[in-house]
């Protein structure tokens, strides 16, 4: 069973943004079966560089918009972005130096972020963004 199910409540109404964030959530979800099945060592290695990989793809495609369209909140929600690049580059050394429980953390730093940063900070340049006829 997944441990995050996506549902409207994750949609920020903008498709190409919407399939970045599922991708995320599935990412999360795999790194839970990794770990429930006690492989979540053997898969952390890959899974922390494909969200290194995510957030240059995805937080540049949201930043794109923001300056494209004078988006008032682009620096605050910028400085949530680097927080998550930070994060993950953190756990990422933490992970190399054998330090344990990394995939746990993760876990938990990501279930955090789907719920404040998606449903929160995301959701409110959504309106603005659909105003300025993005989609
Ligand atoms: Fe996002
Ligand atoms: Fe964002």
């Amino acid at each position: 069973m997944p441990l995050i199910r996506w549902d409207d409540s994750y949609s920020v109404g903008i498709d190409e943004i919407d399939l970045q964030h599922k991708h995320l959530l599935d990412m999360t979800n795999e790194l839970y079966d990794a770990m429930r099945q006690k492989k979540g060592k053997t898969v952390m290695s890959q899974i922390l560089d494909r969200m290194i990989e995510y957030g240059n793809v995805h937080f540049a495609t949201e930043e794109r918009y923001f300056i494209k369209f004078f988006y008032s909140e682009t620096e605050a929600h910028r400085n949530e972005h680097r927080e998550f690049k930070k994060k993950v580059l953190e756990l990422k050394a933490r992970f190399e130096a054998d330090e344990i429980g990394i995939a746990g953390e993760l876990i938990d730093f990501l279930t955090t972020w789907l719920k404040t940063h998606i449903k929160g900070s995301d959701k409110k340049y959504s309106a603005f963004l659909k105003k300025k006829g993005i989609i």
